[in-house]
C-alpha cells in the first residue's frame, strides 16, 4: 500500500511517498528555515503563506522523486494536529483537495504519533531496521513537547508525564536566542558545545514534590541567562571557549533531565524498548548518552535517522498507516 503523505504544522512543507508504512520512497521537504530565522523563532502568518506557495510544487516532487502517477497512491494522509493553526490549515485543505479530485480517501493523523512512527522507516533496498515491541515507552523531544508515553500489549497507547513549562528544543531556541546564535538554537547549540567542557557550570536537576517524571526547561533558562548577566562585561555576549563551556553544560543539563526522567518511567512502567523522537532526538550527545546509559542497564534505545527526527512527512505515512492496520486488526 504507497500513501502519499503531507505534513506542515510548523515551518516545514512535506511531502512524501511511502510504502507499507516503513519504506520511503521520496520524502521533498521545502524549509523555511531561512525564512523565520531573522525573527528568532517561527512567525505563524508567514509560515502558512510559505505553505500555500510550497506545498503544490512539493507533492508534484514527491510523486516525480518516488516515480508513481496518482494511480499508483492508494491513500493521502495528513497532520491534522497539534501545530499552528493556519498552517495545518493548509496542508489539511490541500489533502481534501487532493483527495477529492482524484478519488484517494484521507488519513487525519497526529503529529506525534508520526514523530513515534519514525523509527521503523527505511529506504527501499535498505534493511529495515530493528523495531521496537508492543510494550515500549517513548520520549518525544521537539520544539513543542516534551513527554512520555508508554503502550503495552495490554493498554493503549497513553501518556504518562509532559513539561510543566518550555519543551526541550523551546530551551535550546530561546538559549541560542539569548546568545545571539540564530535559529533554529539545537544544532547550532550542540555544534558550539563539542568545543566546550560540560563540567564548566553546574546546573541542577528540577524536582517536583509530587514526584512524578514531569519536565521543566524554565528554571535553567532562567539560570543561563542569570550566568550571562553575571559576567564582568554583561553587555558583551560571550564567545569562544566561554560560550562552548556555557553551552557544553546547558545541553548537558538538559540531556541530564531528559535521560533521568526517560530511565525512572521505563522502570516504573517495566518496559524495556525506549524510543526516542522528535527534532530534539538528532542531538548526537543525547542519542549516546542514553546509548551508553541505556546498554549498562538492559534498555534497548530506538531512534530515527536525523532526518526523520525533525518534522517530515515520511513519519506522517507511517502512522496513517499503522491507524489502517491497527483498525483492520479490529474487525
Ligand atoms: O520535531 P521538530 O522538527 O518540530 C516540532 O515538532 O517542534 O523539532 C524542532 C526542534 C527545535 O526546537 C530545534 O532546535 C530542535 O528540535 N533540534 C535540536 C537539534 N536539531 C533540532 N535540538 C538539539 N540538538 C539538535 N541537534
Ligand atoms: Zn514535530
Amino acid at each position: 500500500m504507497r500513501i502519499l503523505a503531507i505534513e506542515t504544522s510548523c515551518d516545514e512543507t512535506a511531502a512524501a511517498v511511502v510504502e507499507n508504512g516503513r519504506i520511503v520512497h521520496s520524502d521533498p521537504i521545502a524549509s523555511q528555515i531561512d525564512v523565520h530565522r531573522k525573527y528568532g523563532g517561527v512567525v505563524p502568518e508567514l509560515a502558512s503563506r510559505n505553505h500555500v506557495v510550497d506545498i503544490i510544487p512539493v507533492v508534484e516532487t514527491a510523486l516525480e522523486q518516488a516515480r508513481c502517477g496518482w494511480a499508483d497512491i492508494d491513500a493521502l494522509a495528513v497532520t491534522q494536529g497539534p501545530g499552528l493553526v493556519g498552517a495545518l490549515l493548509v496542508g489539511i485543505q490541500a489533502a481534501q483537495t487532493l483527495g477529492y479530485l482524484h478519488g484517494k480517501p484521507v488519513i487525519p493523523v497526529h503529529h506525534l504519533a508520526g514523530h513515534l512512527h519514525a523509527v521503523k522507516l527505511h529506504r527501499p533496498g535498505e534493511p529495515a531496521p530493528v523495531e521496537p515491541s508492543k510494550n515500549y515507552i517513548a520520549m518525544a523531544v521537539s520544539g513543542g513537547h516534551t513527554a512520555i508515553y508508554v503502550e503495552k500489549e495490554t493498554q493503549p497507547l497513553k501518556q504518562v508525564s509532559n513539561t510543566r513549562d518550555d519543551a526541550a528544543g523551546e530551551a535550546f531556541d530561546k538559549v541560542a536566542r539569548m546568545l545571539g546564535l540564530g535559529y533554529p538554537g539545537g544544532p547550532i547549540i550542540e555544534k558550539l558545545a563539542r568545543n566546550g567542557d560540560s563540567n564548566a557550570h553546574s546546573f541542577t536537576l528540577p524536582r517536583f514534590k509530587d514526584g512524578g517524571n514531569d519536565f521543566s526547561f524554565s528554571g535553567l533558562k532562567t539560570a543561563v541567562l542569570t550566568k550571562l548577566k553575571n559576567r564582568i562585561q554583561p553587555d558583551q555576549l560571550p564567545e569562544g571557549r566561554e560560550r562552548a563551556d556555557l553551552l557544553a553544560s546547558f545541553q548537558s543539563a538538559v540531556i541530564a533531565q531528559l535521560a533521568d526522567r526517560l530511565e525512572r518511567a521505563a522502570k516504573e512502567e517495566g518496559v524495556f524498548d525506549v524510543i526516542l523522537a522528535g527534532g530534539v532526538a538528532c542531538n548526537g550527545a543525547l542519542r549516546s548518552h542514553l546509548r551508553e546509559r541505556f546498554d549498562n542497564i538492559g534498555l534497548n534505545l530506538f531512534v530515527a535517522r536525523p532526518r526523520w527526527c525533525t518534522d517530515n512527512a515520511a513519519m506522517i505515512a507511517g502512522a496513517a498507516f499503522h491507524s489502517i492496520e491497527h483498525e483492520k486488526a479490529l474487525i
